[in-house]
């Protein structure tokens, strides 16, 4: 089963405590990874994903959530996993029908104030008309100083 992952992520300056891709697409039955970035300090709050609705999650429901800990979460189609180390967690949704198109949030639960970004989701086969996402390896210091 071919994956398709889209994995991008804007870079902008500033303060940001969530920071998703902002906009992801993955073919009919196919998949999509969606990797959401968070600050220092969150490590060991729970991460959610939901369909926006408004302001907040839409009826106020996670699709997913963790519990705070990297262990994966699954719960049908759609799973969430925490990387501490990195400051990232990861929903992948696998077997995507037209149905999962829409916005949806990815963020930090905190008691009475929640940290999230939005993320669109696009169903299509075919081709981006995104430049390809280009999230490299971390760059290389190599500047050694040889005499
Ligand atoms: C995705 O679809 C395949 C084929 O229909 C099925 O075997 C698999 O269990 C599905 N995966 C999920 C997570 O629903
Ligand atoms: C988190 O990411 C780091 C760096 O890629 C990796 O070494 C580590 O195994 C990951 N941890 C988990 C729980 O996936």
């Amino acid at each position: 089963m071919r994956i398709f992952s889209v994995l991008l992520w804007i870079l902008f300056p500033g303060c940001w405590a969530v920071m998703g891709p902002g906009a992801v697409r993955g073919p009919p039955g196919g998949s999509v990874a969606v990797r959401c970035r968070y600050r220092t300090g969150y490590e060991d709050y729970p991460k959610f994903w939901c369909q926006e609705g408004g302001w907040f999650c839409s009826n106020w429901f996670h699709v997913v959530e963790t519990p705070g800990s990297e262990a994966e979460v699954k719960r049908g189609r759609v799973s969430i996993r925490d990387n501490h180390t990195q400051r990232v967690f990861t929903v992948t949704v696998e077997n995507l029908t037209l149905a999962d198109a829409g916005m949806y949030l990815c963020g930090v639960q905190r008691s009475g104030f929640e940290l999230r970004a939005t993320v669109e989701v696009t169903i299509s086969s075919g081709k981006s008309r995104r430049c390809p996402p280009a999230v490299s390896g971390l760059p290389s210091s190599g500047q050694s100083q040889g005499a």
